[in-house]
């Protein structure tokens, strides 16, 4: 298949909803073979989805990806269907907020074992086969949160984790530029996805974030599907150890 990504094989995490769905169909449309995952049971549809209209995809599900284990099976299934990986997309993570009165450590905790340690493991477990690979392109999904703080939401543990993210991913694209590795973050501000519907709900609470955006509107996940697609991309070639905020401006106000 001709394509932005014809010939890559890309591991893109938490497929089954968002961002992550968004990827998946945008990257096979563009050639690559997709491996998704989710700890989802019923997140296979969306490979179901990307097969339907002539892409290729397998997906993993349920894993959870937050321990070792799940990161190695992940890259095991990878390898055991396409032999080798060259884009991991770290999409999957979960927050939880709570207001610094209320924020109790194992809430604290899980939000970084969910949001920092999932990256950890898989970049972990896939690293040498990055390195075999003769190089590719990590990408972890940071956020605003990792530079800015909000009166409005009880931001602590997710800023602490998405902060860590854009840390860690600077490290990465240090000790992997050796080997031809490139890492870089998205980070997206307010985008319509299942964690954020509820918010949306919520009396005057779109209002409020839409004010703060300079183009007035919540993201949708396909444009942080594009910038990814990007990154993943050799159009990106030269781009390693950088951060790309898909924000609607949110950063620049
Ligand atoms: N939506 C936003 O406004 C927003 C803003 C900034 C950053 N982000 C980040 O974008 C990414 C995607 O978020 P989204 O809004 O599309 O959320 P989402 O809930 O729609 O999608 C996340 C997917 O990841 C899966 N997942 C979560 N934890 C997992 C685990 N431990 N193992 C395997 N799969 C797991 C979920 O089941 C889900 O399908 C996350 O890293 C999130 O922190 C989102």
């Amino acid at each position: 298949m001709a394509g932005r990504l014809a010939g890559k094989v890309a591991i893109i995490t938490g497929t089954g909803s968002g961002m992550g769905r968004s990827a998946a169909l945008m990257f096979a449309r563009e050639g690559a073979k997709v491996v998704g995952c989710d700890i989802n049971p019923a997140a296979g549809g969306t490979a179901d989805d990307v097969r339907a209209t002539g892409g290729e995809m397998v997906s993993l599900q349920p894993v959870d990806l937050s321990g070792a284990e799940g990161a190695e099976r992940l890259v095991a299934f990878a390898l055991e269907h396409y032999g080798r990986i060259d884009v991991v997309y770290n999409n999957a993570a979960m927050a939880y907020f709570a207001f610094v009165a209320e924020m109790d450590y194992a809430t604290f905790n899980r939000t970084q074992i969910e949001e920092v340690d999932i990256i950890f493991h898989l970049c972990r477990a896939a690293w040498p086969h990055l390195v075999a690979a003769g190089g590719g392109s990590i990408i972890n999904t940071a956020s605003t949160a990792a530079k800015k703080g909000s009166r409005g939401q009880g931001m602590l543990a997710h800023s602490a984790a998405k902060g860590a993210v854009t840390a860690m991913t600077r490290q990465y694209a240090c000790e992997g530029g050796q080997y031809g590795i490139r890492a870089n973050t998205i980070s997206p501000g307010m985008i319509r996805s299942a964690q954020t519907e509820p918010l949306m709900k919520q009396q005057g609470w779109t209002e409020r974030a839409v004010s703060r955006q300079l183009l007035q509107r919540i993201g949708e996940p396909e444009e942080v599907a594009a910038t990814a697609l990007f990154l993943a991309s050799d159009e990106s070639s030269f781009i390693t150890g950088t951060d790309i905020a898909v924000d609607g401006g949110t950063m620049a106000n």
